[in-house]
């Protein structure tokens, strides 16, 4: 196998920036063309087989081992990454000629309205800013605009939500045969109508980092930061992305350009364009004294002046702490989001991001925020713990609490968080949950609010628990024989999540176990509905 080709710092530069990188994989000729051709007989014959694509096409693999996708999951993601269960495989079905008429002015219409950042499958965790998951996107085939791209709106994998102008700001994602295209997951991107006379087939693959690398593991050469000439973001969120570029890099990048004065009157303030406010934010003199005026920014102002002001507060970062910590102790649970427990995903309150942007300073106020009892709280304290991925004794006291909870969404979380900064305690706590049941009477009632969602809640958690395995399979060996147990776990994805931790342990008795389980489960890929032996 070759060599992975690692990314440079300025396509890391890019992607902090714009959210996503389009690449060609060298891959076997004629490989996309098989592939293409598998995709087309099986939309013809059979049905979409969904997260068994893989093994239903199992050229696909040869994508993911090319040495670029190879590449780019190392630079993103550490040596250590792995693939999540779920992926898809997107058909629409050709519409040529319904599409005729199809206006230029409907078509970015139609767009627009697909425009949405992705659902988990099944847990519904908090949306991160840091780079938890990546989504890889595949094209079988050349990928014109009438053959209905995928599009994506650059520089918006921190926003909160899908407004008007991240909708109009979509563009196609076009490429040869081959494209692949990496995201970071909560990218706002969206299906256009398929105007031609084929099948237009798309790829999803989705992977996610099991513990911090520590240092950069792509083509790292230099520590300073550079905002890339060509980024497609509409707005300099240079503290955003300068953030990004330290927790990614450990370098530290100074800020430039600090403005000193008084605070602009409201009047003045909000008769300002967007661009001039969060230019005015990047370029403020820190201090305490900036903590109300920025706090006052968040969650409502325009997502470009409130990712400014969350990493404003950020590098303020002490000071900042306690009046966060008591918006957020405060923080009423938005009902939208405390029932979204299957089948979903959502941003926390933006004090959580600023919290997290604070560092580790900011662990004493995500202790009092995960100890509160109050859900919504909880599960923004969480989050600041899985996003900072570093904890301490106080910390990992509560987050055990945490598990006892009446709140489902608050177990998954704390699952989550253990698996983000646990240790060898932390496995019996996580095998534990996966044996214990988490259909609460109201689960039926959940489950009608949304129909496309059918995964027990239980199932849910199960899979953060055991996501979160396979992110402490280091610690997990001497707990080889119960691991084992779940690989017969009703809903596979778990059971592949077990798979996983005990490839991980790498005993000759895990690995023996896991050959005899996979064994039964092989598929002939030679067999065709014609010959089936
Ligand atoms: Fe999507």
């Amino acid at each position: 196998m070759e060599d992975p080709i690692l990314l440079t710092d300025a396509q890391i530069q890019r992607f902090i920036c714009d959210g996503f990188l389009a690449f060609n994989p060298s891959v076997p000729e004629g490989l996309h063309e098989t592939i293409d051709q598998k995709f087309r007989w099986i939309a013809e014959n059979e049905y979409n087989p969904g997260n068994n694509i893989s093994a239903r096409v199992q050229e696909i693999q040869q994508i993911v081992d090319s040495p670029e996708v190879k590449g780019a999951l190392l630079s993103l993601l550490g040596h250590d990454y792995f693939m999540i269960p779920h992926r898809f495989w997107h058909k629409p079905e050709p519409r040529k000629e319904e599409m005729e008429t199809l206006t230029q002015e409907r078509f970015k219409e139609i767009v627009g309205g697909n425009s949405h950042q992705d659902n988990y499958s099944p847990p519904s965790p908090g949306r991160s800013h840091g780079l938890q998951y990546l989504r890889v996107m595949y094209y079988s085939h050349p990928m014109e605009l009438i053959n209905g791209p995928t599009h994506v709106t650059p520089g918006s994998q921190y926003n909160g939500d899908v407004e008007d102008e991240d909708r109009a700001r979509e563009q196609p994602v076009l490429g040869a045969a081959g494209t692949v295209f990496i995201s970071h997951f909560d990218l706002i991107h969206a299906g256009s109508p398929n105007q031609s006379d084929r099948v237009r087939n798309m790829l999803k693959l989705l992977f996610a980092k099991a513990t911090e690398p520590g240092s950069p593991t792509w083509k790292h050469e230099c520590p300073e930061w550079k905002t890339p000439s060509d980024h497609q973001a509409p707005y300099l969120i240079e503290n955003l992305w300068r953030q990004q570029w330290r927790w990614l890099s450990g370098a530290n990048c100074e800020k430039e350009n600090q403005v000193e004065g008084s605070f602009l009157e409201p009047d003045q303030w909000a008769s300002m364009e967007t661009s001039a406010k969060v230019k005015y934010i990047q370029e403020l003199s820190l201090n305490s004294e900036c903590i109300p005026f920025l706090i006052d920014q968040l969650n409502t102002s325009h997502q470009a002046v409130r990712s400014s002001s969350i990493y404003a507060l950020g590098e303020i970062g002490g000071a900042a702490i306690d009046p966060l910590v008591r918006k957020l102790l405060e923080a009423e649970e938005p009902e939208d989001k405390m029932t979204d427990l299957v089948g979903g995903g959502f941003s926390m309150d933006d004090e959580a991001y600023a919290l997290t942007a604070c560092g580790e300073d900011a662990l004493r106020g995500a202790a009092r925020v995960i100890g509160s009892n109050r859900p919504w709280s909880q599960v923004n304290g969480l989050q600041v713990v899985i996003d900072l991925g570093v904890a301490n004794e106080e910390i990992l006291t509560g987050i055990e609490a945490c598990l006892q909870s009446d709140s489902d969404q608050v177990v998954s979380f704390a699952c989550l968080a253990l698996g983000r900064v646990g240790d060898e305690r932390s496995l019996p706590l996580l095998l534990k949950v996966l044996k214990t049941k988490y259909d609460t009477e109201h689960h039926q009632q959940k489950l009608e609010i949304n129909k496309h969602n059918i995964w027990p809640i239980e199932y849910a958690i199960h899979f953060q628990a055991a996501f979160s395995l396979v992110r402490l399979s280091k610690y997990a060996a001497p707990y080889e024989d119960e691991i084992l147990e779940h690989l017969h776990h009703p809903f596979g994805q778990v059971s592949m999540m077990a798979g996983e931790c005990l490839k991980r342990i790498g005993s000759a008795s895990a690995m023996k176990s896991l050959v005899e389980f996979l064994e039964v489960r092989r598929w002939d890929a030679s067999l065709t509905s014609q010959r089936s032996f």
